[in-house]
């Protein structure tokens, strides 16, 4: 089947079965080499990408699910103000990721900063523990996280005021 779909703010069609993962057609056909298929499974979280802006494992994802909707990899999320906002905070806690989840993860902290609503502690958690890291230390992958969102409340900023 043809699947057109809006791939980084570009439209694409792939002749695809319908079953194929989404992880494998970004890789494998339209040449994204930033998500990792690790476990293919959709426990890793390392293949994430945002579906009509919603984060997902796309190694869950059958390619007929994806027609007609909105398609953003870390290629595409790099240049967003979310992405900024976290790999800011990320560097200022010195938490240096390496290629396996770097782009996972700032995409998770991206989807907390890019939230319309502010996250709860239980989203924070819940979220970026949806990435599988194996190198850096958890508490300090969620400081970063708390770090950007406080950035983006102000709360950072009032409280180095004071
Ligand atoms: S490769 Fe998709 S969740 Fe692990
Ligand atoms: S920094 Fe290596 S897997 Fe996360």
């Amino acid at each position: 089947m043809n699947v057109q779909f809006t791939l980084n703010g570009k439209s694409a069609t792939l002749s695809v079965d319908p079953m194929e993962r989404l992880s494998d057609a970004l890789r494998d056909r339209c040449g994204i080499q930033s998500m990792m298929n690790d476990c293919g499974i959709g426990l890793c979280g390392k293949c994430a990408v945002f579906l009509d802006g919603q984060l997902v494992p796309s190694c869950l994802v059958p390619m007929f699910k994806v027609r007609g909707r909105t398609v953003v990899t870390w290629e595409g999320f790099r240049g967003t103000a979310a992405h900024a906002a976290a790999a800011k905070a990320f560097g200022e806690l010195g938490v240096e990721l390496c290629g396996f989840c770097d782009a996972a993860t700032m995409m998770a902290a991206g989807s907390l900063v890019a939230a319309p609503h502010e996250p709860t502690e239980s989203e924070i958690v819940e979220t970026m523990s949806s990435v599988y890291c194996r190198c850096a230390s958890p508490t300090t992958v969620l400081a970063a996280a708390r770090r950007a969102l406080e950035a983006k409340s102000g709360k950072g900023r009032s409280r180095a005021a004071h």
